[in-house]
């Protein structure tokens, strides 16, 4: 067994588990701690010393980031504290715990992507597929044959309506719009379903896999979608999948000591 424990920062809370990497399962129950109020760097790192200490964990932790991860740099925080952009966020968040960890970032909707194609709905599917998060924004993850290709940031495309307005995508459709705006099903799925129906145009994949929150509900929105040629499942590991990924993805990054 191979176990590194996975965390996942999202808009309202930071959840973590220790995951078998090998398998992808969790073993324990997920621990969730409120994600502190403007999601401040320094907040942020006291929480997730907290979650290490839950799961008395030392060791590799992989750690999603609700924005652009390159070489363990944050470089934008839609959803989050301004401060994050540009910061050496692996660093500071491997420096911050001590020096019995090692901490590898990537973004949040690409360790939900990774997870996915090796363990979840897309597993085993060739050629392109787009993983997309509905949640506090949108985030999105492309594969192709199973390889990530990181920080496509989809979410931020705009669209245009027909009275010829620009929408921002991550604005009209996320699953926070559809709350705030007190939106039925069938109205955001419509939304939805627009902004698949323009991802299907420009990079038609042969698979969607919609995950977030709401891919536990999909039966109430999905209907709602029609596409083309893609076809659209919900996300297989639900709301575990950015734990899943993010400690895949810092399995994969750690010194090859004990690899395979
Ligand atoms: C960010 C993405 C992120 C998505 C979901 C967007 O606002 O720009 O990086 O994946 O939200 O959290």
């Amino acid at each position: 067994m191979d176990v590194v424990l996975g965390v996942d920062i999202g808009g309202s809370g930071m959840k973590a588990a220790p995951v078998d990497v090998t398998t992808g399962e969790l073993l324990a129950e997920r621990m969730r701690i409120p994600t502190p109020q403007g999601a401040e760097p320094d907040a942020v790192l006291d929480v997730l010393g907290q979650l290490m200490r839950h799961f008395d964990y030392q060791g590799t932790v992989g750690v999603t980031f609700p924005g652009i991860v390159q070489g363990g740099r944050t470089l934008s925080a839609a959803n989050v504290s301004e401060q994050w952009v540009g910061m050496d966020a692996d660093t500071f968040m491997t420096q911050g715990l001590g020096d019995d960890f090692d901490v590898h970032l990537l973004n949040d909707a690409d360790a939900a992507g990774l997870a996915e194609a090796r363990f979840g709905a897309a597993q085993g599917v060739q050629g392109t597929v787009l993983v997309v998060t509905l949640g506090t924004g949108i985030g999105s993850a492309l594969l192709m044959d199973g390889q990530l290709v990181p920080n496509t940031e989809l979410g931020h495309l705009f669209l245009q309506s027909r009275s010829g307005k620009a929408r921002h995508a991550e604005s009209w459709a996320s699953a926070r719009v559809r709350e705030d705006k007190g939106l039925s099903y069938e109205e955001w799925g419509g939304r939805v379903s627009r902004y698949l129906n323009h991802l299907e145009l420009l990079f038609s994949p042969t698979l969607f896999v919609v995950g977030g929150g709401v891919s536990k509900k999909a039966d109430k929105w999905l209907p709602y979608v029609q596409l083309e040629r893609s076809r659209v499942v919900p996300a297989a590991l639900k709301n575990e999948a950015g734990i899943v990924g993010a400690a895949m993805y810092a399995a994969q990054q750690r010194p090859s000591l004990g690899e395979g």
